[in-house]
C-alpha cells in the first residue's frame, strides 16, 4: 500500500452549516502555503475545525489509523466521540487553502469570450459598458448574479473582490447574494462620472451622487450578518473604476471619503493598456506618473488593490511599496485584450504585494486554476525576453499567488490563505482522482496505480505532484468541496 493512504476509509459529508460546538476533523494530505518559495506538504495531517469555522487544531504530522485517530483527538486534543464529524479523505484527495481573486466584475459575465479582438478601451466602449448599463434593471440583475456567484464558488475561489456596475441597488443585490451564498469577498459599485470617456448611456449624474450612492452601499454591505465567528464575511470597497473614468472631483471626494474610513478598502485599475496610460497622463497633466494620480488624491494606501499594473515604472514600484498597496496580478486578461505582460517578480523585489485576479471578462475565465496557468505562462515569457530575465514560476511561488498573497492584497492574512491554529478554514477538498471525472488529469487510479514505479515514491513528493496536476490540468470537476469559514458552500458534491 502506497503510504500516504489511511489504512481505515469511511468518508462523511461535512454539515453545510456550522453548528455551534460540534467539530469536523479532516485527515490527510493537506497543503500549506508559508512563503513565494515554500510550502508544506503533509501527507497525514489533521485538521480541527470548531463549530465557528476557525481551525483550532493543526497537527502536521500523524501516521495512525481511523480507529487511533479516534484515540488522539480524546486524549490530546478532548474531543468526544460524537462531539465532531470525521472526514477521511480518500487516497488522490488533499485539502489546500481555497483560492483568492483580487479582480473580478461580477456584471462582465454576461460577456465572456467576446470581444477578444479589441484592446482595453474599444472593449470597454463596444462590449463592457453596453453590457454593463442593463444593469439598471435590478430584475436584470437578480436574475444573473446568483448564476454569477455560483460559477465563482463552483471554481474554487473563497474570496473574491467584485466590481459591480455603477448601480448601487444592482451592486446591493450583489452583496447580498454574495453574503446568502456564504462566500467572503469585497464588493464594490464602479465610480463614473467623467465625460466622453464614459459614455452618455453610462455615466452617473454627478460626482456627488457617485459619493452618495457608494455610501449607501457601503452601509448596506456593513449592515449584513456578520460570519459565525463574529466578524464580516463581505466587506465593502471603494471602487474608483480607473482615474480616466472620475473627474477631479470625484477623485477628491473619493479620497476624503477614504480618509475618514481608513479601514473600507479601495480597489481600481493601474497602467493596464499603453493607450490608457497615455490618455491617463494627459488628462491629469500634473502627474508625473499613473499611481501618482492615484496617490495624489489619497488613494493609494495600504488596503488598496491595484488591477494590472502591466506598465509600472520603478518610481511607481516604489510608491507603491511605500504607500503598501497590493497588485492583482491578472495574466489571462493581459493575455486575452493584448495588454502586456506584468513584471511580477520587479513588483515582487520592491517589496509589492501580488495576488491572482481574474479580471472576467478582460480575462475569459472565471477561475484562478486558468489564471495560474497564465501566470506561468507569462513567467516563462518574461523570463526569455532579452534584459527582463528572472526565473519562471514554480509551484510554490504559484501556490502562494493564489492563496496567501491574494489574502495579504486583501489584507486579511491573518484570516485566510493558509492554514494556522485560529485562522478561518477556507479551503478546498480536492480530488486528482481519475473518478473525479476530468479527462484533463492522469488521476489517482487505486485499481491501476498499485502497480508500477509510483509505489515507490515517497508520500510527500506524490502530493506535490497531485497539487501541479491539479494546477495545470485540474478544473471545477477536481474540486470536491468549497469550505468558507468551515462551512461548504459549493464543489462537486454540494447540493445547494
Ligand atoms: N479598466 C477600466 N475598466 C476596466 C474593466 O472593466 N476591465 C479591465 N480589464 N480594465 C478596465
Ligand atoms: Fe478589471
Amino acid at each position: 500500500m502506497i503510504p500516504i493512504i489511511p489504512t481505515v476509509l469511511v468518508i462523511q459529508n461535512t454539515p453545510t452549516t456550522v453548528t455551534p460546538g460540534r467539530y469536523t476533523v479532516y485527515y490527510g494530505p493537506v497543503i500549506n502555503p508559508y512563503s513565494l518559495t515554500y510550502f508544506d506538504a503533509l501527507p497525514n495531517c489533521v485538521v480541527v475545525v470548531d463549530g465557528k469555522g476557525n481551525i483550532a487544531h493543526l497537527i502536521e504530522k500523524l501516521d495512525v489509523t481511523s480507529l487511533e485517530l479516534q484515540k488522539v483527538l480524546l486524549t490530546q486534543i478532548g474531543l468526544l466521540d460524537g462531539t465532531f464529524t470525521l472526514v477521511i479523505l480518500e487516497p488522490g484527495e488533499f485539502i489546500m487553502p481555497g483560492f483568492v481573486d483580487t479582480h473580478i466584475h461580477a456584471c462582465q459575465f454576461p460577456n465572456l469570450g467576446l470581444g477578444s479582438e479589441c484592446e482595453l478601451l474599444d472593449w470597454l466602449k463596444y462590449y463592457t459598458f453596453p453590457t454593463e448599463k442593463k444593469f439598471a434593471d435590478k430584475d436584470y440583475a437578480a436574475r444573473v448574479y446568483p448564476g454569477v456567484v455560483e460559477r465563482v464558488i463552483a471554481s474554487g475561489t473563497t474570496t473574491s473582490c467584485y466590481y459591480g456596475t455603477l448601480h448601487s441597488d444592482a451592486t446591493m443585490l450583489l452583496a447580498d447574494i454574495v453574503r446568502s451564498k456564504g462566500q467572503r469577498a469585497f464588493v464594490g459599485k464602479c465610480n463614473m462620472d467623467r465625460a466622453p470617456q464614459c459614455p452618455p448611456d453610462y455615466i452617473e449624474p454627478s460626482a456627488q451622487v457617485s459619493l452618495e450612492t457608494t455610501k449607501r452601499l457601503v452601509e448596506h454591505i456593513q449592515n449584513l450578518p456578520q460570519s459565525p465567528a463574529g466578524e464580516p464575511l463581505v466587506h465593502p470597497v471603494i471602487t474608483p473604476r480607473f482615474a480616466m473614468s472620475c473627474t477631479e472631483e470625484l477623485l477628491i471626494n473619493l479620497g476624503n471619503y477614504a480618509k475618514t474610513n481608513p479601514h473600507i478598502a479601495i480597489q481600481t485599475h493601474i497602467s493596464e493598456n499603453q493607450q490608457e496610460v497615455k490618455d491617463t497622463l494627459k488628462l491629469f497633466p500634473d502627474c508625473k506618473t499613473y499611481a501618482g494620480v492615484y496617490d495624489k488624491y489619497k488613494l493609494l494606501r495600504y488596503n488598496t488593490i491595484l488591477g494590472h499594473g502591466v506598465y509600472l515604472t520603478d518610481e511607481e514600484m516604489k510608491l507603491i511599496a511605500e504607500k503598501g498597496a497590493g497588485v492583482a496580478h491578472c495574466p489571462a486578461s493581459n493575455f486575452y485584450l493584448g495588454s502586456g505582460m506584468a513584471r511580477v517578480r520587479k513588483l515582487l523585489e520592491h517589496g509589492i504585494k501580488v495576488g491572482l485576479g481574474t479580471d472576467v471578462s478582460g480575462g475569459n475565465d472565471p477561475s484562478i486554476l486558468y489564471t495560474i496557468q497564465m501566470a506561468s505562462t507569462t513567467s516563462k515569457m518574461v523570463a526569455i525576453l532579452p534584459n527582463e530575465g528572472g526565473k519562471k514560476f514554480d509551484t510554490a511561488m504559484l501556490l502562494y499567488l493564489a492563496t496567501l498573497g491574494g489574502a495579504e492584497v486583501c489584507c486579511l492574512q491573518d484570516r485566510i490563505g493558509s492554514f494556522k491554529e485560529g485562522k478561518a478554514f477556507d479551503a478546498l477538498l480536492v480530488s486528482v482522482r481519475d473518478d473525479s471525472g476530468n479527462p484533463a488529469i492522469w488521476g489517482y487510479n487505486p485499481g491501476r496505480d498499485l502497480i508500477g514505479d509510483d509505489t515507490l515514491k515517497s508520500a510527500e513528493k506524490m502530493l506535490k505532484e497531485w497539487l501541479e496536476r491539479f494546477f495545470f490540468c485540474g478544473d471545477h470537476k477536481n474540486i470536491r468541496q468549497v469550505i468558507v469559514q468551515g462551512a461548504v458552500i459549493g464543489g462537486q458534491e454540494f447540493q445547494g
